[in-house]
C-alpha cells in the first residue's frame, strides 16, 4: 500500500483518503462519493482498530461483513482497498504511545478513556501508509473530526481534513453501524436523540440563551421521549472543545444515548443566527 501510494505521489496524483472500521452503509458511502469526486484516486482503508476500544466495549462484538464491504467499494469505483490484519498494523507492541490532552477530556473522550488516543495512533499510521491528499471524516463523529484537526495541524501532516455532514435515517436518526442492535421499541425511540438537538439547537437562538437551562431542558426533553440513559449532553465551543459561558461563536450541542447493545451518539454544530 505505501508503495502504491508513493508512486501515485510521485505520478502527481491527487489521493483521498476515506478510513473507516467497515461494515459500511450510506454514511460510509457518501464519504466515498465525496471522495471520488474530488480525488484522481481514492483509497479506503478498513480495519477494525482494537486500540481505540475500552476493555469493556464491543470489539469483539463489532460487526463485520466483508463481503458487502467490498460491493459498496465497487460500486463507487474505489481503486484501493487497504484491508490490514492486525499483526501488519501492531506487529510488536508499540514504544511510542501518543497522548491527545486538548479536545478529548469531554463528551466520548470522557466516557471512553484512550479511545482518541487509539483513533490518532492508527490515522497516523494510516496516512503514512496512504499518504493521502485529502482525508474524509463524518460530522457525526464530530469530536473525531476535532481531534484529527488538531492532529494534522500539531504533526504537520500534508493532509487536507474534510468533514461531512452526517447521513440520516428518513425519521432523522443518524446512520450507524451500531443503528443494528438496536430492539424494535429503542429503534422507535432513537429519533428522539436528532429531535432533542433540534430542540436545543432552537432554544439557543433566542436573545442571551441561559446555557445550563437550554442543556436541562434538551435533557428533559429526551428523558420523556426515551428510555435510554443519556451518557452526555454538552454543549462546547466548536472545535476547540471548551465549555463556554456565552453563545458567541460556533458551538456543538452533542448527545450519547446508552441503549442496552448500544451507545448512540449524534451531534449539531451551529453559530449565532444559524435557524435551519
Ligand atoms: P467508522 O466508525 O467505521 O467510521 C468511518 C467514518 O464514517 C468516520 O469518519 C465516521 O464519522 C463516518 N460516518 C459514520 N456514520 C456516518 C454518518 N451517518 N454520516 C456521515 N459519516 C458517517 O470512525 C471510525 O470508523 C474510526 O474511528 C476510524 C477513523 C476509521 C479510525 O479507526
Amino acid at each position: 500500500m505505501q508503495k502504491v501510494s508513493a508512486d501515485l505521489t510521485r505520478a502527481g496524483k491527487s489521493i483521498g483518503f476515506v478510513p473507516t472500521m467497515g461494515y459500511l452503509h450510506e454514511g460510509h458511502e457518501r464519504l466515498l462519493q465525496v471522495a471520488r469526486k474530488e480525488n484522481d484516486y481514492v483509497i479506503l482503508s478498513i480495519y477494525v482498530n482494537p486500540l481505540q476500544f475500552g476493555e469493556h466495549e464491543d470489539l469483539e462484538h463489532y460487526p463485520r461483513n466483508i463481503d458487502h464491504d467490498l460491493s459498496v467499494a465497487k460500486r463507487n469505483d474505489i481503486d484501493y482497498i487497504f484491508l490490514p490484519e492486525n499483526k501488519t498494523m501492531y506487529p510488536t507492541p508499540l514504544s511510542i504511545e501518543m497522548v491527545v490532552s486538548k479536545r478529548a477530556n469531554v463528551l466520548c473522550g470522557r466516557s471512553r478513556p484512550g479511545h482518541f488516543e487509539g483513533v490518532v495512533t492508527i490515522l497516523t499510521k494510516l496516512f503514512n501508509i496512504c499518504r493521502p491528499t485529502k482525508a474524509y471524516f463524518g460530522q457525526k463523529d464530530a469530536q473525531q473530526v476535532a481531534v484529527v484537526d488538531a492532529l494534522i495541524q500539531d504533526f504537520n501532516f500534508p493532509v487536507q481534513l474534510v468533514s461531512v455532514p452526517t447521513v440520516r435515517e428518513k425519521d432523522g436518526l443518524a446512520k450507524s453501524s451500531r443503528n443494528i442492535n438496536l430492539s424494535p421499541q429503542e429503534r422507535s425511540e432513537a429519533p428522539a436523540i436528532q429531535r432533542a438537538l433540534q430542540k436545543g439547537k432552537t432554544l439557543m437562538q433566542t436573545d442571551n440563551p441561559d446555557i445550563p437551562e437550554v442543556i436541562q431542558e434538551t435533557r428533559q426533553f429526551l428523558e420523556r421521549e426515551t428510555r435510554g440513559k443519556i451518557d452526555y449532553i454538552e454543549l462546547l465551543s466548536y472545535p476547540d472543545l471548551e465549555p463556554i459561558e456565552t453563545f458567541d461563536r460556533q458551538v456543538i450541542l452533542a448527545v450519547a444515548v446508552y441503549y442496552e447493545s448500544a451507545r448512540l451518539i449524534d451531534n449539531t454544530v451551529f453559530r449565532p443566527g444559524d435557524m435551519s
